[in-house]
């Protein structure tokens, strides 16, 4: 296979990129009132504006090019039908059948993966109407009133980001928490106030082996069997989803207690299966079922729109101009909505888990950079904090902005001025101020000169800062699986295009099995040996401190 750099559009996109540095995104809107209508796209649940780009209609053809030449449409069928395309671990990757609402038959290895699909969510339906409902019963026979999720990665983020986000829609008929962490003080926290007469735990984990998954689980049982003086009483408030039944089942949870989900769904990709099951819980089935279906009306979208209409498509084609081409190393997911206040940590997991690599399929190291580190806070509180960086720094960091139209909680006034912040934000980023405007703007002020010429250099914006603006009309479960769901296709997308396995995590492998020897060396009266001397004098400083 071509390497990705002899490609002639990957050529022609470095030679563009020389060009268009030399360009300001302002001269573009003046030569072209129709920018807007050209580089938007408007889907039933979004609006995506990526016009203050620095890109031209050259330039999306040329990466549209690329995109042919990557032959995305067939890498595109490719998943959706079920080929391996994880290539390291030999399997599929088929979070899109989670979410098909159409209920397309298909088939694995000879395995009915939609029937399956379905017996699972009737399976969360069973239970999430029997806890919500109050029928299952703890072991003093008492109704369930707070479930504790316990999982880490994306057995954690996407059912966290997604209750979060639809606080609003829960009825509060349980209360939801999250521990993630194996620093005891979270489990602790959240422990404290609960009655464990009436905890429901779900310890959600794919490989049901992961360390601080099974440490947060082992607590959970003690503090339960400490308060029931009974072992029986772990049926009625464990349960497990996991792709590794043996292990739940060693683990102690009952094997109808336990949901299954499947090595060809990706952890970060899992949101969509029983691992969803705290959304249920909190919101009620039928609210998770509408966030699979706007992630399934993106998935249709994705599938079947061209590529040069296809929001997914051009998010990932930007971020390749912006990284790849213009030299950009992060990306920052700035949310107007305060329900979204995850969506960056989800994110974060979402892309550079998958892509955050250096050798190509082939084993080849790449000789291009890849994708940026993700981060991102929440609109205003970010304008207080970075968003200095964001608009006078010499480093260009391409943003999402994720607004709303219609606010799920309302407060007079509250709205008009996120909003107002929001479309002001693109608008600075990419025009900027230039000095002879800041001299003349301070000249209207009344200011000396002597303070004009002082001042002057230091209120210059430069502007022509990239930025796509993401129009949500409100934030409903399923426009946030839409949502969710452009930036897993968008991360697809990247991956096949920057020839990176994107759903495998081998580099986080590394520093588990480092933490595994440690922990022992911590444990037991072993020495630090086998360690450089910064690390081994560090464990040594700490053994010496704690056993004073
Ligand atoms: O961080 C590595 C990782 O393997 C993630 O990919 C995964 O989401 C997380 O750990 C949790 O894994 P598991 O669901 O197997 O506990």
């Amino acid at each position: 296979m071509t390497a990705r750099t002899s490609l002639a559009s990957w050529q022609a996109l470095h030679a563009h990129a020389r060009q268009m540095k030399q360009q300001h995104m302002n001269d573009l809107f003046a030569a072209d009132a129709r920018r807007f209508d050209k580089f938007s796209i408007q889907l039933p649940s979004l609006l995506l504006d990526y016009s203050k780009n620095l890109i031209t209609e050259q330039t999306m053809q040329q990466l549209l090019a690329l995109a042919q030449d990557c032959d995305i449409s067939g890498w595109r069928e490719k998943m959706f039908t079920g080929e391996a395309i994880n290539r390291t671990e030999n399997r599929a990757v088929l979070h899109t059948p989670l979410r098909n609402r159409s209920k397309t038959p298909l088939e694995l290895d000879g395995e009915n993966i939609t029937l399956q699909v379905e017996q699972t969510l009737a399976k969360m339906k069973n239970f999430s109407d029997k806890v919500r409902q109050g029928h299952w019963k703890g072991y003093s026979d008492k109704r369930i009133t707070d479930v504790v999720n316990i999982g880490v990665g994306g057995s954690n983020l996407g059912p966290q980001t997604v209750t979060e986000a639809l606080k609003q829609y829960s009825d509060n008929s349980l209360n939801v928490h999250y521990v993630s962490n194996v620093d005891g003080a979270q489990i602790a926290e959240v422990l404290r106030p609960l009655n464990p007469e009436k905890v429901l735990f779900i310890v959600s984990s794919k490989t049901f082996t992961t360390t601080e998954t099974m440490t947060n689980a082992a607590t959970a049982v003690k503090w339960l069997v400490s308060a029931s003086f009974d072992e029986q009483a772990v049926a009625k408030h464990f349960i497990a989803v996991t792709a590794s039944r043996d292990n739940a089942k060693a683990f102690g949870i009952a094997a109808e207690n336990i949901f299954d989900m499947w090595d060809w769904v990706g952890g970060r990709f899992s949101l969509w299966s029983a691992i969803g099951l705290p959304v249920a819980l909190d919101l009620g089935f039928k609210q998770f079922i509408e966030l699979l279906e706007g992630a399934h009306e993106m998935d249709r979208h994705f599938r079947q729109a061209p590529l040069a209409d296809n929001a997914p498509v051009m998010l990932a084609l930007l971020s390749i101009w912006n990284c790849t081409f213009l030299g950009a190393q992060s990306q920052a997911i700035l949310p107007y909505d305060q329900s979204l206040h995850m969506l960056s940590a989800y994110l974060q997991q979402a892309e550079m888990e998958s892509n955050g690599k250096s050798v190509t399929w082939h084993g080849e190291p790449v000789s291009y950079p890849t994708v940026p580190s993700i981060w991102g806070e929440l609109g205003i509180n970010g304008q207080h904090a970075f968003y200095q960086y964001l608009h006078q720094s010499n480093n260009i960091v391409p943003a999402d902005f994720i607004g709303s139209v219609e606010s799920i909680t309302p407060v007079r006034g509250h709205h008009e001025t996120l909003m107002a912040n929001f479309f002001a934000q693109t608008q600075a980023l990419m025009s900027g101020v230039d000095e002879a405007q800041v001299r003349a703007d301070l000249a209207t002020k009344d200011r000396q000169q002597d303070y004009i010429d002082k001042v002057a250099p230091h209120k210059v914006h430069k502007g022509n800062r990239p930025t796509n603006t993401i129009l949500m009309e409100r934030i409903t479960p399923k426009t946030l699986g839409s949502l969710i769901a452009l930036y897993e296709h968008k991360i697809f997308v990247q991956g096949i295009i920057l020839q990176i396995c994107s759903f495998d995590q081998w580099g986080v492998e590394l520093g588990k099995g480092l933490a595994s020897k440690i922990q022992h060396q911590l444990e037991t009266d072993e020495t630090a040996a086998g360690h450089d001397s910064s690390t081994a004098g560090l464990i040594s400083y700490y053994k010496k401190m704690t056993s004073k």
